[in-house]
């Protein structure tokens, strides 16, 4: 006998439910436009020139900003009918209030909100493809993506970069005093470089390693070594997943990494490798759980599964991968690290950052 049940021949119809959903679907159809909208104002230094002017025409702002007039004032429709930027009718000038400004321009990092925004057309730009692997199932890999580490890095100087010092070293007791004293330190999956730079910049008697699987990121985290003088830190192009450097490092950081490998548990287990005996395991990934039920009311729930389905489960499709996907969550990244040989795994989440969890380990 089967267990499903059967279906009924015409399922109750809730008029209200059906109603309240279409205005959430017209609410989140303009909510998605303006995020499209608040990237371009981050991308053409929009927000950064209205930033401190006073009502301006739209001819004014493009001339301030040395942009064209006609597109500059359609994205000013767009961002003045959001309520993002204030207009006033009669004279057809524009401002950018200051408790928007405060949140959307560079000179506010690490809180521009307008960095995130980028994501929504980076994933964008791969939807046929995804849509095609709908079908065939694989993947979509990392070279079809544009600006996927430009994005990376700009959101990950915010997120992770910005708090190294005040929050994330403190995590690991003693590891700063290590740091200044001099210890040979790994970042698995540096992308574009900016968190072994700032490291490297700040403790200058430590070596510093990172290895990414991309090219076009490894050569920007080399260029931003080099621009920052920057002896003590270099960036190779290398596949983790065959990472074979028995006890070699104090050190290991793997920033929002682990859920996209192509074999996570080997890589996983390969960072156990590496470490000396006592040395740290610094890990940050997505907060969240891995029981659906549970993120239901995630306040990034619908946008940590997208990102996943149009990028990190895709990329580790691609290579024929495990597709752990953003949203793995904490019990089964628990669950991986006691399996990786790690033991008494304390796990943090920073009081201003609630889209990551840290985990740091000692080897013992
Ligand atoms: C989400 S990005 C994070 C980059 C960087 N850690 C940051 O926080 O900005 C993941 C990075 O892992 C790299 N990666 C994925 N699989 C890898 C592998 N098997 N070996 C080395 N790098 C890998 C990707 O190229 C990408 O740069």
């Amino acid at each position: 006998m089967s267990k499903t049940k059967a279906a009924p021949e015409t399922l109750p119809f809730d008029e209200a439910k059906s109603e309240a959903f279409t205005e959430r679907f017209v609410s989140a159809l303009n909510a998605s436009s303006l995020m499209m909208m608040y990237s371009v104002g981050h991308r053409t230094g929009l927000f950064d020139t209205m930033d401190g002017m006073d009502w301006s025409t739209s001819s004014r702002i493009a001339e301030a900003a040395g942009l064209n007039e006609r597109y500059v004032r359609e994205w000013l429709g767009a961002m003045v009918t959001g309520r993002v930027v204030d207009y006033d009718a009669t004279s057809k000038t524009y401002r950018l209030p200051p408790e928007h400004a405060r949140w959307l321009t560079r000179k506010v990092s690490p809180e521009n909100l307008a960095v995130t925004a980028q994501w929504i057309s980076v994933l964008g730009g791969v939807e046929s493809q995804i849509v095609e692997r709908f079908r065939s199932g694989g993947g979509v890999s990392y070279e079809c993506f544009e600006r996927f580490h430009e994005t990376m890095a700009e959101e990950s100087a915010q997120t992770v970069v910005a708090a190294l010092h005040e929050h994330i070293l403190p995590l690991t007791n003693g590891l700063e005093e290590e740091l200044e004293r001099g210890i040979k330190v790994l970042d698995v999956g540096c992308g574009s470089g900016r968190a072994a730079c700032a490291l490297a910049k700040a403790y200058p008697a430590s070596t510093f390693l990172g290895y990414d699987l991309c090219e076009d990121a490894v050569g920007a985290a080399n260029a931003l070594a080099r621009e920052e003088g920057l002896s003590n830190v270099s960036f190779h192009v290398k596949d983790i997943t065959g990472l074979e450097e028995p006890e070699a490092y104090d050190l290991v950081t793997a920033f929002d990494i682990v859920h996209d490998q192509k074999d996570p548990a080997t890589v996983l287990a390969n960072i156990h490798a590496v470490l000396k005996p006592g040395a740290t395991f610094l890990m940050q990934d997505i907060a969240g759980s891995s029981h659906l039920e549970k993120n239901l009311d995630h306040p990034i729930g619908p946008f940590g599964y997208t990102i996943s389905t149009m990028h990190c489960m895709t990329v580790s499709l691609a290579q024929g991968g495990a597709g752990l996907g953003t949203m793995w969550g904490e019990e089964l990244a628990e669950q991986m690290l006691g399996e990786a040989g790690f033991g008494d795994i304390s796990k943090h989440s920073l009081e201003h950052d609630f889209i990551n969890v840290y985990f740091v380990t000692r080897k013992k």
